[in-house]
This record gives structure tokens, C-alpha cells and sequence, in this order.
């Protein structure tokens, strides 16, 4: 199979590097992918939202399934555009990639379908954000409704800090058309488990669990970020919480957005936080996490390709889905200065040595290759993933490999997988 990859970061290295490992796979192509995903697929200077431009290669190179990574080509549209030209296209439709683009309508749907989540609101308009907002209790959580790059929550601890939320957001649209409405929702507690399912719109197979650093600092300090590392499995997430969460979460939301005439095939993730009131749904998003991919992939012992075949045709029902007992622990390693500002184009040295040991893989988020060199070229650049038999050995492994790799002015959490 000639296979095309739409996207560029460490979650697309991830998705390439499993499907290479695949019999059935001849040659990978990935749009536009980066430094390292060179290694593995042959990269072309198509943007990922690009959806004329990926239809039309996919069309000229009879390229047999094009797997689209990224929220915004989805929620875009792009997999109803492929499959127009009858090109084989994996991951969600646009009416059912809104469960990600739209945190009103997801609300909207949890709420219609009893599916444990916070309280909330949703506002079209400042003003009337602002008058509900003098009368809540803080922490209250706002939330831009479209997509936002991750940046579009915020934990307000009092009036003035939510009312200045909903001015960025809606008058100053820092967040461009996302912001058009929010949603103010109530302050939950709890740890956090990320779950991503396969699913083909009549069955879902969850993932191993895992559980994502999203501050930039230790100790949960700093910035929010799109994520500085993962581990494999969650300490925390029991089997009986994973039964619950099938009976009161996976499953009916699958059948919600059947319900709802919006089929939702491909990869949903869902983000939980573990409540003294049991688990509740935080956000979906329409496709694999990004750093989650990365811990939960080097753990599948299935051929990736047959169950994103499986997940198109709708015959998941006849794939088990395999997966090693190991624990897997990714450290982000970024440029000084993310998520704000921070300078590219350092070389970095060491990816060899530490891939030397059979049980690191460095996936690539923001690299570019030249004459056989790596060159910083993002925010997040490497995510150093180790895999053994427990997390503990995980952890000291991913940092015996973050301890060859260096560029200037790199910054990483020395407590990932510790929580
Ligand atoms: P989201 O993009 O919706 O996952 O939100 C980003 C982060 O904000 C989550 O991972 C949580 O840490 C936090 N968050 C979102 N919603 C809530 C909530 N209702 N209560 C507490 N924290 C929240
Ligand atoms: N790691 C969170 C996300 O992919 O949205």
C-alpha cells in the first residue's frame, strides 16, 4: 500500500514510525512532515491544510489511504473532500470532527445524552458572559468554543481575571472566529487520564491509558503548553474505573453522535479528569493526542495499518487489538522559551547514541534535516520515548537518552512520569 500522513509533528512521526513496521505498507508519504519523519517517509511541501493540494496528490500518485492527523484539516473537512474523489481517508468527517471544533456542541451533546461532564453555559455575546459571571463562584473555567491550539482554556480565580478572559477571547478575538462563543464551565478536581479510542462509529476499542505534563515547568509550574511529556499506563486509571467509563462514557458517546447523524470514525480521544464524583469528560478531541500518541503506539502490538483499514471499512469488530504489558515514558525535549518566544536553527547532536539502545526511539516534533544533520526547528522538538517493563525503569531510561541529545538553549522536565 502506498500510504500519505497529513501533518508534521511528534504525533505524526509516531503514526509513520508504527505503520512502517507494517507488511502490507510499500512506501509512506507524509505532508508536510519534518527532519525526522524523512527517515521513514518521503516528505512533501504540502501544508496540512491544504485540502486541494492533498486530494490532488493523493489522486496523481494513487495513493491507497491517506491518514489525516491534525484538528484543523479534520474539522475542515478534508476526509469529506478525499472520499468525494473516492480516495480512502482515515479519521473523522467534518459533521463529526465538530465533537473537537466546537466545545459548545460537545457540552451540548453530554449534556443531551447524560454523559458525566462539568457544569456549564454557553454565551454568544460579552456582555451577557460578563453579567453571569458577577454571580459565580471562582475558580470558574472559560473556554473559547473553537479550536485554539490548546491555549483556549482558562482558570479564572476571580471575577476580574474572567471577565479580562472574556474580553481577549470575544472582543479582542485572540483567538480569532474560535471565540465567537465560549463556555464557562464549572471548576472540577481531580488528576487527569487521557484515553484514546479507535472506533468506527459501532464499535470502540480504547487504548492503553496514559496521562500528559501539559505545564512547561516542574511540578506542574509554568505556562500551559501543548504538552512536555507523557507516560503509559496512568497509575490511577483501574480497571473498574475503564469499565465505567465504556458503559457511561466511550459507548454512549459513540451512539450520541449516532444519534445525531454524525458517524464518528477514526480516533477519539478523551480527556477525563477523576472526580471525588467519579470520572467526567474534561474535552474530546476528533484525533491521537499529541505528546499521548507517542507512549500509547510504541505499546500496540497490532499491525496499525490493518486497524485503520478495519476502522474505514467498519469491521473493528473483527480486529483484536493487542497490546504489550510494558510502560512507555516520552520526555519533550524544547527550544528555551516555549511556549512563548524562542529561537530555531540550532543543530542538534546525540539522536543516534541514544537511539543506540533498542529501547528509545526519539520521535521528531519540530525538526528540519539538512546534508545529514538535525536542526531545532519548532517549539517542541524531540520527545524521547523509552519503553520497558515498568514505569519506573521508563523514566530513568527516557532520561539516560535525553542525557545524549543536546541543542543550545534546551529545556525539559526532569518529573516526567512522576505524578
Ligand atoms: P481542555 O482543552 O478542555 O482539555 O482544557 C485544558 C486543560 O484545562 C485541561 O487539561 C484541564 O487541566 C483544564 N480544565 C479544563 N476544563 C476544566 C474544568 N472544568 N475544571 C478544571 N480544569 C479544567
Ligand atoms: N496532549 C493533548 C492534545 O493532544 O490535545
Amino acid at each position: 500500500m502506498k500510504i500519505l500522513v497529513v501533518g508534521s509533528g511528534g504525533r505524526e512521526h509516531a503514526i509513520v514510525w508504527k505503520m512502517a513496521q507494517s507488511p502490507s505498507v510499500e512506501k509512506i508519504y507524509c505532508a508536510p512532515g519534518n527532519g525526522g519523519i524523512s527517515s521513514l517517509a518521503e516528505c512533501l511541501p504540502i501544508k496540512a491544510l491544504d485540502i486541494d493540494g492533498i486530494v490532488k496528490f493523493a489522486k496523481e500518485n494513487s495513493i491507497d489511504m491517506v491518514v489525516v492527523a491534525p484538528d484543523d484539516p479534520l474539522a475542515a473537512g478534508m476526509v469529506d473532500a478525499l472520499e468525494a474523489e473516492g480516495i480512502r481517508a482515515f479519521g473523522p468527517r467534518k459533521n463529526a470532527a465538530i465533537l473537537e471544533a466546537s466545545k459548545a456542541f460537545s457540552k451540548d451533546l453530554m449534556k443531551k445524552y447524560n454523559i458525566p461532564t462539568a457544569k456549564y453555559e454557553v454565551f454568544d455575546d460579552s456582555e451577557h458572559t460578563v453579567e453571569y459571571l458577577r454571580h459565580q463562584e471562582y475558580p470558574i473555567v472559560v473556554k473559547a468554543d473553537g479550536l485554539a491550539l490548546g491555549k483556549g482554556v482558562i482558570i479564572a480565580q476571580g471575577f476580574d481575571e474572567a471577565q479580562e478572559a472574556v474580553n481577549s477571547i470575544m472582543n479582542d478575538k485572540v483567538f480569532g472566529s474560535a471565540g465567537s462563543r465560549v463556555v464557562i464551565e464549572e471548576f472540577l478536581v481531580g488528576p487527569e487520564v487521557s484515553i484514546l479510542a479507535f472506533t468506527d462509529g459501532k464499535t470502540v476499542v480504547p487504548m492503553v491509558s496514559s496521562q500528559d505534563h501539559k505545564r512547561a515547568l516542574d511540578n506542574d509550574q509554568g505556562l500551559n503548553t501543548g504538552g512536555m511529556g507523557t507516560f503509559s499506563p496512568s497509575r490511577i486509571y483501574t480497571p473498574e474505573i475503564a469499565e465505567y467509563c465504556m458503559e457511561n462514557i466511550y459507548k454512549p458517546t459513540i451512539e450520541a453522535m449516532n444519534s445525531e447523524n454524525r458517524k464518528f470514525k477514526g480516533v477519539l480521544y478523551f480527556g477525563l479528569m477523576l472526580t471525588k464524583d467519579g470520572p467526567k469528560v474534561l474535552e474530546y478531541n476528533a484525533r491521537f493526542g499529541d505528546p499521548e500518541t507517542q507512549v500509547v503506539l510504541p505499546r500496540l502490538q497490532s499491525d496499525l495499518v490493518e486497524i485503520f483499514n478495519a476502522i474505514i471499512d467498519e469491521k473493528l469488530d473483527a480486529i483484536d487489538v493487542k497490546w504489550s504489558d510494558s510502560a512507555a515514558v516520552c520526555v519533550i525535549m524544547a527550544s528555551g522559551g516555549y511556549p512563548q518566544q524562542y529561537k530555531t536553527g540550532y543543530e542538534i547532536t546525540g539522536i543516534t547514541e541514544a537511539e543506540r539502545d533498542s529501547n528509545i526511539v526519539v520521535f521528531h516534533a519540530g525538526t528540519k534535516c539538512e546534508d545529514g544533520k538535525y536542526y531545532t526547528a519548532g517549539g517542541r522538538v524531540l520527545g524521547v520515548t523509552a519503553l520497558e517493563h515498568t514505569l519506573d525503569e521508563a523514566i530513568k531510561k527516557a532520561y539516560e537518552g535525553v542525557a545524549k541529545v543536546s541543542f543550545k538553549d534546551v529545556h525539559y522536565r526532569k518529573d516526567i512520569g512522576i505524578k
